[in-house]
Parts: C-alpha cells; sequence; structure tokens
C-alpha cells in the first residue's frame, strides 16, 4: 500500500476516534457513582467502550477510504473484479477480536465475582418487596423495620431480597447493583456506599399498575446517624403498632392511593379521603368497610378500578394492631 493511502487512513480513523470519543464523553451516560461496586462497573464500561471506539475508528477510516477510492463512475455497469480473498487478512480480523473479547469477558467476571463478596463480617439488611413498596428489617438487639434504607458510610452492607408476591427488582442507580425479588427465592445483593447523600430504590421490574411508583427513599449517612437513626426508630416502634400514619408509611399504602391527612397523591388506587361516604353507599359501617377493603379488597372493589391490583396479604402482613391503627387513620378518627 502506498504512503499516501496510509496517511489517509489514519486521518479518517482519527477523526472517527475523536467524534465517537465525544459522543462517549460528553453525554453522561452513567449517574454518578456512589458506591464501590459501581466504580467498578464504570470501569468496565470505560474499559469496553475504549475497545468499542478503537475498532470503530478503524473500521469507519477503512469504510470511508474504499468508498472514497474506489467508487465506480455513475454510468460504469461492469462487474468487480472476482477476487479470493486474504487469508493472512482474516486471521488478524478473528484474532485481534478474539483477543479483546476474552479480555472483557475477564475483566466483567473479576468485577462481577468482586461485586458480590460482602468481605466476613458485612451489615445484613432484609428487604421484603410487595406490590407496591418497599420494607427494610435492620438487625441488632432491638430489631427496626423502616420504608427508608439508611445506610452507614463505606460500610460493606449484604441485602437479602424477598417477594411477598410478584418478581420486583432493587436498583439504586448511583449504586450499580441490581437483582430481582423472587417470590419463594431469597437473592442478595451487597453494596458499599462511598458517598453522603439521598438517592431513590426504584423498582425495575415491570410488576403491575403502580410500579413505576414503586419507589423508596435511600439515605447514606456517617456510621454514628446510622445509629441515631436504628435507635429513634427502635424507640418509636413501640408506638408504631397503634400509630395509623405511620402503618400506611410502612405498609407502602401512599404508593398507590392518594390520602391528603398522609400527603399522598397516586392514582394507582381509588382515593381514599372520601372513604366514609364510599362505606355509606354499601350500607356498612365506615370502620368495617375500610377494614374489609385492606383485608379483602376484591370484595368491595370501587368502581372503576382492576380486582387482583391491590395485594390481598394484608391480613397476614399487618399486626391486629396495626390494622386497627389503620382502619381508625383511615376513617379519621385519628
Ligand atoms: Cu415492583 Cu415494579
Amino acid at each position: 500500500m502506498r504512503r499516501g493511502s496510509i496517511v489517509r487512513i489514519t486521518i479518517y480513523g482519527v477523526i472517527a476516534g475523536i467524534l465517537a470519543s465525544l459522543v462517549a464523553v460528553l453525554v453522561p451516560w452513567l449517574p454518578t457513582s456512589a458506591s464501590e461496586e459501581m466504580d467498578r462497573i464504570e470501569f468496565t464500561f470505560w474499559f469496553t467502550t475504549v475497545i468499542c471506539i478503537a475498532v470503530f475508528a478503524i473500521v469507519a477510516a477503512v469504510i470511508v477510504y474504499s468508498v472514497l477510492k474506489f467508487r465506480a463512475h455513475p454510468d460504469d455497469d461492469r462487474d468487480g473484479p472476482p477476487i479470493h480473498g486474504h487469508t493472512a487478512l482474516e486471521i488478524y480480523w478473528t484474532a485481534i477480536p478474539a483477543v479483546l473479547v476474552t479480555a472483557i469477558s475477564v475483566v466483567s467476571a473479576i468485577v462481577l465475582a468482586k461485586n458480590d463478596d460482602a468481605g466476613p463480617n458485612p451489615l445484613r439488611i432484609a428487604v421484603t418487596a410487595q406490590q407496591f413498596a418497599w420494607k427494610f428489617e435492620y438487625p441488632g438487639d432491638d430489631p427496626v423495620t423502616s420504608g427508608t434504607l439508611v445506610l452507614p458510610l463505606k460500610e460493606s452492607v449484604k441485602l437479602t431480597l424477598r417477594s411477598l408476591d410478584v418478581i420486583h427488582a432493587f436498583w439504586i442507580p448511583e449504586m450499580g447493583q441490581k437483582s430481582d425479588a423472587v417470590p419463594g427465592v431469597e437473592t442478595t445483593l451487597v453494596l458499599t456506599p462511598t458517598r453522603i447523600g439521598s438517592y431513590s430504590l426504584v423498582c425495575a421490574e415491570l410488576c403491575g399498575l403502580g410500579h413505576a411508583l414503586m419507589r423508596a427513599r435511600v439515605r447514606v449517612v456517617e456510621r454514628a446517624e446510622y445509629e441515631a437513626f436504628l435507635a429513634r426508630e427502635a424507640e418509636g416502634g413501640g408506638q408504631d403498632e397503634n400509630d395509623g400514619e405511620a402503618v400506611f408509611a410502612s405498609a407502602g399504602c401512599g404508593g398507590c392511593h392518594a390520602f391528603e391527612p398522609a400527603g399522598t397523591d397516586a392514582e394507582v388506587g381509588p382515593a381514599l379521603d372520601d372513604v366514609a361516604a364510599r362505606a355509606e353507599a354499601t350500607g356498612l359501617a365506615p370502620d368495617d368497610f375500610i377494614r374489609q377493603s385492606i383485608v379483602d379488597p376484591n370484595a368491595l372493589l370501587a368502581s372503576g378500578y382492576q380486582p387482583d391490583v391491590m395485594p390481598t396479604t394484608y391480613e397476614s402482613s399487618l399486626s391486629d394492631e396495626q390494622l386497627d391503627a389503620l382502619v381508625q387513620y383511615l376513617g379519621g378518627n385519628k
């Protein structure tokens, strides 16, 4: 090949490489990392991207060069010369991609193994997913349950995921790791937060009408603040049973229902503000109507709403005291 051709191919390659690099760097493809696991995922992402940009630049350069150099005259209808192939070239373009793909696999396998390794003594938090809310149980002498996920900074946390109904998926975009919560199976997920802040846990598996609203707040705090949170929740735990507002929040009712006293405005299920009026229409006492609607939602379906959207598990997942408190709260008696 003549020297002039090599120079031209090189120039095309550099231009293609710069354009592809700009697309890679200027577009914010990933959220800012907030965990060690996400740092490793980002490394894999950039490792792969750099290889892709190099391959793209070479391929684009050869295509542009060929199109310009070998283009036929518009009225040239002859067949091209029969070319048999080029054995050496074929060996190169098979061997080099094979090496690159193997390198990506090795890096990915190492990152996966490290991201699954919680170390010798991780903090363990049990996560329960249910249409359409998340619940977190913290360990300790006084076990604490909350609708907010609070994580101490720089500590390895092993989450165990359970689902009470259908398949959900645990995902905090800034922390990278994602895992399904599958009914009947306990899955796990390891996180090591590296940045103080507030994040959103989102459900990443289409799980029903309220899927888009199935979110929970995640806070990453210093160890001392984490301890304070646990102490506060443990103290409040005794009253929680009788505090309808707390039950409403921890059971995730606001994920689907608008209720003014709770400040929620979701529209998956009927609004709960006029519940007394609707009870009257059924001829039931308001408290009985509310209780039945919670434990057996399909029996007293509000018009315009589908059956089997609201979970039927609350009778077992709420204690009697919690159910009483919730009924009182929704009936406006507290
Ligand atoms: Cu739970 Cu989507």
